[in-house]
């Protein structure tokens, strides 16, 4: 929301209409290559940032077309369309690729896909490089809040505390989460300081989902008695995960002088939305406007 007053803004949608004031939406499907270049075209954008994907582990095993479309055929025409046209394409991947114990990978760690989501996130940050020098790759794990009512996973721990309900939490899990809005001013900030290649956009350090629930209580002042601790294994999920995705954001701290990204902080940021009325202003001003 905060860009829409410094850049000429259009966004697209495939299911859920978005209308903000100030920006110009449209309703498209990604995998139509024809459509999606005549948009091109039309707006010649100097800068792509492409979030889409399909995004739920489980149902990328079972529907791997739709998976590879989405995930790497999209990107790929993206990136096409970069490279020939020197717009800077940005890129949302993932940290579901690293899975080393004990570790907070950096860029240059190794990968290990445990699944097809992963497979094809990587798939696509490889035609990236080849297709598109103006790249950034951002390996990342967010969490907030949505301007649809979803069940993320820190919206799903807060409405089950808040209710009173308990919450299985996974304590054989690690990440390094950053809160959506860190990440979405971060890349504002990186764009502007002109940082090109792969980064990883993360917390300083590696927490369990055991843990981030139990801070998310604490913030919000819940009670932990509901936090079940849970092992992932428990959880009989279709697609293998990895136990340790946890990023390194010493790069980024080098390049971006001064930025630096707490847990602790990102979750008082989440509780402070909450109270401020952003989940609020935020469908109101995405759907209203
Ligand atoms: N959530 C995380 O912590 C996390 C972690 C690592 C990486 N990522 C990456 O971050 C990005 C966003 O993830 P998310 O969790 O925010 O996912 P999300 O909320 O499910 O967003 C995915 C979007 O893709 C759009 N989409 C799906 N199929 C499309 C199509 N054929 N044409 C056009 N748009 C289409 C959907 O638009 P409609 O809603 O309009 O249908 C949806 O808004 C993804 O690239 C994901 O891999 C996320």
């Amino acid at each position: 929301m905060e860009l829409r007053d410094r850049y000429g803004l259009v966004g697209t949608y495939l299911t859920h209409p978005i209308s903000l004031s100030g920006t110009t939406n449209y309703m498209l499907d990604l995998r139509e290559k024809a459509a999606l270049f005549e948009l091109l075209e039309r707006v010649r954008p100097e800068v792509i940032i492409h979030t889409a994907a399909a995004v739920n582990v489980d149902e990328c095993e079972t529907n791997r077309e739709l998976a590879y479309q989405l995930n790497v055929s999209v990107p790929d025409s993206l990136s096409e369309y970069c490279g020939a046209n020197r717009s800077l394409f940005v890129h949302l991947s993932t940290d579901a690729f690293f899975s080393e114990k004990n570790v907070l990978h950096d860029e240059e760690s190794a990968v290990t896909p445990l699944n097809y989501y992963a497979e094809t996130k990587l798939l696509a940050e490889d035609i990236i490089r080849k297709k598109c020098s103006n790249h950034l790759i951002i390996r990342t794990n967010f969490f907030g809040w949505n301007y649809q009512i979803k069940s993320s996973l820190a919206e799903w721990i807060y409405f089950l505390l808040r209710d009173g309900k308990t919450v299985p939490a996974v304590e054989d899990v690690w990440f390094t989460p950053i809160l959506t809005n860190t990440l979405s001013s971060t890349l504002h900030e990186m764009i502007e300081h002109g940082l090109r290649g792969t980064y990883h956009v993360a917390s300083d350090r590696s927490i369990s989902k055991y843990e981030f629930a139990q801070q998310i209580c604490a913030a919000f002042d819940f009670d932990y008695s509901l936090i079940i601790p849970t092992k992932v294994e428990s959880l009989k999920l279709k697609a293998k995960r990895s136990s340790n995705m946890a990023l390194s954001n010493r790069k980024l701290r080098r390049d971006l002088p001064g930025w630096q990204c707490h847990i602790e902080d990102e979750i008082f940021k989440f509780k402070e939305l909450e109270i401020n009325g952003y989940i609020r202003r935020l469908r109101t001003s995405l759907v209203d406007n």
